[in-house]
């Protein structure tokens, strides 16, 4: 066999991504194709993920979708060697969709399954990037429900070194976003809104900034982002939210909280360097798309000779590219535990940390 085919299956929340990629015997797995379905659109009606909803839509793309993949790489599905899906954390009926088509595509092909963890996927994509990192790194990993620091020594080697003890990064632009009026999901709402505002027109909490450890906590920013709409009395008007007359002063406090989330990530990924001695940073999840964490994490970087690297812009946010990677990067590594079981175990909570 000169080359695996790896098909990648992501159905953790809200977004159904399929990938293939090539694994050769020796160097580096190569994407060869992949496709997304957003439901960004049908969440938006209801402020939030609806599980259900998210569930049944994920039902009606991923064969669509699968289809799509092979197609677009002159491949089919009889040359898959191996079925790769997000086996948690997320959605619980949601992971259930990916994991009941990958079973029933593996049975009905005789080929292994491999259960990915969807926070891996996020963490070793910048690996398909033009500018791949080199182990070991620090990796700051922000998505819509995790904020960890890790030490990464190699796949599967994985030491959490910090996280949030309550809102992940992306919770608190999502919260915050949607108490201004901005629709689901936030982040690049407000980060949008932020370009014209002034970052120090509202004092907001750096929260656990000089904790003396590497945990976050966001929770008290949404609290304080609500009373300073409270004084301004806009908070649960959405006729004076939509007013263009009040567009400045939300700018404003737009780039407020943009300003305080990034200002904690980004330095307490400078201790973490600090503290492991480590000359390198990956950052990955949705919250690695924000313009401005890009920019103040490698400007404070390249003072300290810290190379940063990213997953390319649109494998920032959920897709199956990631999670067929992982699957590629752990076989490599002769640390896949491949199942021909079609077994339906899903894991909507699981520790990075301890796979
Ligand atoms: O990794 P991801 O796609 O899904 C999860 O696994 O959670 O991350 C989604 C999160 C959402 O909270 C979204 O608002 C945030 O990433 N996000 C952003 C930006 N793009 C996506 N936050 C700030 N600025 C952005 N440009
Ligand atoms: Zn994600």
């Amino acid at each position: 066999m000169s080359e695996r085919l790896i098909l990648g299956i992501e159905s953790s929340c809200d977004e159904t991504g399929l990938a293939l990629v090539a694994l050769p015997q020796t160097g580096a797995p190569r994407l060869l194709s992949h496709a997304l379905h957003s439901q960004i659109d049908m969440h938006q009606a209801y402020g939030g993920v609806v599980p259900e909803l998210a569930s049944r839509d994920h039902i009606r793309r991923v064969v669509p979708l699968a289809r799509q993949v092979l197609s677009e790489s002159g491949k089919t599905m009889a040359d898959v060697d191996v079925v790769a899906y997000t086996r948690g954390p997320g959605l619980a009926g949601a992971l259930l969709v990916g994991a009941g088509v990958a079973c029933a595509l593996g049975a009905a092909l005789g080929k292994p399954l491999l259960g990915v963890h969807h926070l891996e996927g996020h963490l070793l994509s910048p690996f398909l990037s033009a500018d791949p990192p080199e182990f070991p790194f620090v990796a700051l990993l922000v998505s819509g429900g995790h904020t960890q620091l890790m030490r990464v020594d190699g796949v599967g080697r994985y030491e959490l070194l910090g996280e949030t003890v309550d809102d992940a990064a992306g919770e608190a632009f999502d919260k915050s976003a949607k108490l201004m009026g901005l629709p689901y999901p936030g982040g690049p709402h407000l980060s949008r809104l932020a370009v014209s505002g002034n970052p120090e027109a509202f004092d907001l909490p750096r929260p656990m900034l000089h904790s003396g450890n590497l945990d976050f906590s966001f929770a008290g920013l949404k609290t304080a982002v609500r009373t300073h709409l409270v004084r301004l009395s806009l908070l649960d008007h959405a006729d004076k939210l939509a007013d263009p007359a009040n567009l400045p002063v939300l700018a404003d406090l737009a780039a407020s909280t943009q300003a305080a989330i990034v200002e904690v990530l980004v330095k307490k990924s400078l201790s973490a360097l600090k503290s492991t001695g480590l000359k390198r940073v990956v950052v990955a999840g949705g919250v690695g798309a924000n313009k401005l964490l890009r920019e103040q994490l490698d400007r404070s970087c390249a003072r300290r000779g810290i190379r940063v690297h990213y997953p390319e812009l649109h494998l920032c946010t959920d897709n199956g590219a990631m999670i067929a990677l992982a699957a590629a990067m752990r076989l490599q590594a002769g640390q896949a535990t491949l199942s021909s079981e079609p077994t339906f175990d899903v894991k909507p909570r699981w520790d990075l940390s301890a796979i």
